[in-house]
């Protein structure tokens, strides 16, 4: 099967690329490389340009006529930069993803896969959640995730658009081959920043906020193995018609995490296992915007991916450290 991945030079794009083909199918890779690396599309199909091109949209299904799904990667995905660059992230991930579907409409290709995020919920008590759990998008990169969401449950309600949406929970790790992982310099997530502070590059790794209402008050996240992440869009390509025809609904969100929320004490003393060595860390009061944070309810992916999350913490933390020396050879810095 031919799958166009827009965003296909990305983090997770790449590695869900490389997945696509173990699965026998091939990845046609769509992407203006704002952020992604160009060594990330070296050996692959690839057009570079903006979703939002239709000219650009109309001759690759021109070239691959048998294209038959699209998964919706590219974005901008930095929280906090949406913050302060509002219109920049409105449009290039609403406006622009709005031309792409449309286009793929009238092109006759209504299979979309869409990238949305866990960041969507609002925050539960039980911190357990599923797909009908309320919404409450924290940033104006969750509020592009949320609207966008909307948007292609109007159009798929209304036109012959088809949507799978797949709100991910945590990334971490690379594939297992170690030829993508992340490209970001200095990742402002967790695990990045414990990273960075296991190579010495940080005096310490801030825990911020410790009296949330979790088992040791530090927040929780679902870290899924960006390789599991990959393969459960390898099942929403393969089983799209199935999984709308079992639900009966023209779209529909499915949570893709591990099932089990992991807290910072607890990933701080996996990353210490798996070095062997303390990783020094300073406790600091929450920041402003920050939440306790959540777990995925996966029920909805087991029955109709037919997909579960096989790799445990560990394995992606180790996975995590492993890219950090190997994409020195890859991108040229560490
Ligand atoms: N990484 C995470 O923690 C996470 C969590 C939840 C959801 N997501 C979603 O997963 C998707 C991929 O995220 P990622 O972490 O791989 O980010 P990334 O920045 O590595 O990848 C995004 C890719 O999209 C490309 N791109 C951006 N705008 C484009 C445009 N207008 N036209 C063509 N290409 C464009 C970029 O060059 C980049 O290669 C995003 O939609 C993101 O919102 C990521």
């Amino acid at each position: 099967m031919k799958v166009l991945v827009t965003g296909g030079a990305g983090y997770i794009g790449s590695v869900t690329a490389t997945a696509l083909e173990q699965g026998g199918h091939t990845p046609i890779v769509l992407d203006s490389l704002i952020s992604g690396p160009a060594a990330y599309v070296r050996d692959r199909i690839f057009y570079e340009g903006d979703v939002a091109d239709r000219a650009l949209l109309t001759r690759i299904v021109a070239e691959h006529p048998d294209l038959e799904c699209t998964i919706h990667m590219a974005a901008r995905v930095v929280v906090g930069e949406s913050v302060a660059m509002r219109y920049a992230y409105y449009h290039d991930n609403l406006v622009k993803s709005l031309e792409l579907f449309d286009q793929l409409q009238q092109l006759e290709r209504p299979r979309v896969v869409f990238s949305s995020s866990a960041s969507v919920y609002a925050e539960v008590p039980s911190l357990e959640v599923h797909e009908d759990s309320p919404t409450a998008p924290g940033s104006p990169y969750a509020r592009t995730k949320r609207m966008m969401e909307m948007v292609l449950q109007d159009l798929a309600a209304a036109t012959p658009l088809r949507a799978l949406i797949l709100r991910y929970f945590n990334p971490i790790g690379a594939d297992p081959e170690l030829r993508h992982g992340i490209h970001v310099r200095e990742p402002s997530h967790v695990l990045g920043q414990l990273v960075l502070a296991a190579q010495g590059r940080r005096d310490a790794f801030e825990i911020t906020g410790t009296d949330y209402p979790t088992r040791d008050g530090t927040g929780l996240r679902d870290y899924i193995h960006v390789w599991d992440l990959a393969l459960a869009h390898v099942c929403a390509v393969e089983r799209f018609d199935e999984v709308l025809a079992a639900v009966g609904e023209p779209s529909v969100i499915i949570n893709v995490g591990t099932g089990a929320g992991v807290t910072v004490r607890e990933l701080v003393g996996v990353v210490e296992s798996v070095l062997g060595q303390p990783v020094p860390v300073r406790e600091a009061p929450r920041r402003p915007g920050d939440v306790a944070g959540a777990y995925a309810n996966v029920d909805r992916a087991r029955k109709l991916l037919g997909w579960t999350a096989r790799s445990s913490v560990r394995d992606g933390v180790e996975s995590a450290f492993r890219w950090a020396e190997r994409r020195r050879h890859v991108l040229g810095y560490e």
